[in-house]
């Protein structure tokens, strides 16, 4: 890879529009990956944008049957919020454990924002209700332990599927919904069970229906990897005792930037440029860095957000993720080292929520006495300098979203930020971001290995395939 690429005027106002950005909140710094870029690449996909946003704003491009995530955060309905917060606020009082059973869009955003904003130590704390999850894989022994505990527990659940016939989740709620019900009864045991899925479709509902759940809509022009502002994501975590309404503010203020200024000066259009240049001068992979461990899970729903949503006709940057400085130790080496076909967007975090320095020791056996009285944030600042400045001799571009603190205001606009990006990006690579017809492939595969009626032809084909 070439550095020091000599950027053309039109680039440097680019990059240096990022100087006037309206957002009160989080800034985008590109001055570590500006030495990578190609202008002519860069500026041919500038010359895109405002093509990209009207197909995005008109509805007028692939998958355009789900851009409800467009104006979601402003439209949000008072009265959804309320009862949101009613719900929740019934169950804390009679739940220690709050299960939430979904796969998928279905529950990372949700994970996102409360392993973001809830104690490190959480199951420790004694603080109720605990959130846990379910549904997401299908290991038996997983099964057992959570039933185990919950044997021992009062708890309260959520079955969140928007097709309402996802295997995974299906069978947990099978099994859960057994175990509610022999612990509580038929009656309060239902006064237990949330369903948030389709308003009319999939077997859910149907289920939903006959046993008179309580139910959440999740909106029809919303796909589960978009849909954490509905109530998919905002029933659990206003279960963690989250403030959603600060959430649903943070991403009002950014779908207003937005909509507001659909250009370059737009921290979401520089994200999208940038990394689509990078990608289209052969940087296929993404790694997104965070230096504080309670943003592990979101960078799980960004993966998912953006590996489902590109990954497709044989296209897509492959997302991965890292944390800093547990995976310096791990994969560090490959990222200033091996093969370069990668780059790092740091999700950088300027103040923590609590203070605390490294002591003095008078006989310094350690010899950390030359930083004894500095705030570990801010040696976590100079390692995170450090490492973008080696990663960038190392020729690894690397792009800053710099955000103030974790909250939930900042995670709203993150959210929408990340969301928007995610469709322009999906645009320019000339792929329906709305879709994901790759999961179904393996769906299929395991249908037919079960039996299921309607797969005989696959079953059949199958075990000729494997000698069985
Ligand atoms: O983003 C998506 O659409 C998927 O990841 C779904 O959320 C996931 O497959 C779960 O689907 P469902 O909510 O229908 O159970």
């Amino acid at each position: 890879m070439q550095k020091n690429i000599c950027l053309s005027q039109d680039l440097h106002f680019f990059l240096s529009s990022q100087h006037q950005q309206n957002s009160n909140i989080m800034k985008i710094d590109l001055t570590h990956a500006e030495p990578f870029l190609d202008k002519a690449v860069v500026n041919s996909l500038e010359s895109r944008i405002s093509n990209v946003y009207e197909t995005v704003f008109n509805k007028t491009g692939a998958g355009n049957d789900f851009l409800g995530w467009v104006n979601l955060p402003s439209e949000i309905d008072e009265s959804l919020l309320a009862d949101i917060e009613k719900t929740a606020a019934d169950l804390r009082k009679k739940s220690d454990i709050f299960v939430v059973i979904g796969i998928g869009g279905s529950y990372l955003g949700a994970r996102a924002v409360i392993e973001a904003l809830q104690n490190h130590f959480a199951p420790l704390t004694g603080e109720k209700p605990l959130i846990v999850y379910a549904g997401h894989n299908m290991s038996e022994d997983y099964l057992h332990d959570l039933m185990a505990i919950l044997d021992k527990k009062d708890y309260s659940l959520a079955v969140i599927s928007k097709s309402g016939t996802t295997t995974e989740p299906a069978i947990a709620f099978r099994i859960l919904k057994q175990h509610i019900i022999n612990k509580y009864g038929e009656q309060e045991a239902a006064s237990r069970i949330i369903a948030i899925t389709d308003k009319a479709r999939g077997a859910l509902k149907q289920l939903a229906n006959v046993k008179g759940y309580k139910t959440y809509i999740v909106p029809d022009d919303v796909g589960g990897r978009f849909s954490v502002l509905t109530p998919v994501g905002l029933l659990p975590i206003a279960m963690a005792g989250i403030d959603i309404r600060a959430l649903v503010k943070g991403a009002v203020e950014m779908e207003k930037q937005c909509k507001a200024c659909p250009t370059l000066e737009n921290p979401v259009t520089q994200y999208a440029v940038v990394r689509q240049a990078l990608y289209a001068q052969g940087l296929t992979n993404e790694i997104m860095v965070n230096y504080e461990p309670r943003l592990v899970y979101f960078s799980e729903w960004w993966k998912q957000l953006y590996g489902e949503s590109h990954g497709k006709q044989h296209k897509g940057i492959f997302p991965a993720s890292v944390t800093f400085s547990t995976d310096l130790h791990s994969m560090g080496q490959y990222i200033q080292d091996g093969l370069r076909n990668l780059f790092e967007t740091v999700i950088s975090v300027e103040n923590s929520n609590h203070e605390l320095r490294i002591p003095m020791e008078n006989e310094d056996l350690d010899q950390l006495n030359y930083i004894a009285g500095k705030r570990i944030s801010e040696v976590n600042h100079k390692a995170e300098l450090g490492t973008v400045l080696a990663h960038e001799d190392g020729g690894v571009p690397n792009l800053r979203i710099v955000i103030p603190e974790v909250s939930e205001k900042v995670l709203g606009e993150l959210i929408y930020f990340f969301e928007m990006a995610c469709a322009v990006s999906g645009y320019m690579l000339d792929v329906n971001p709305f879709d994901q017809p790759g999961v179904e492939a393996y769906k299929k595969n395991m249908f037919a290995l079960l039996g299921k009626k309607g797969f005989e032809e696959q079953t059949a084909a199958l075990n000729k395939r494997l000698n069985l």
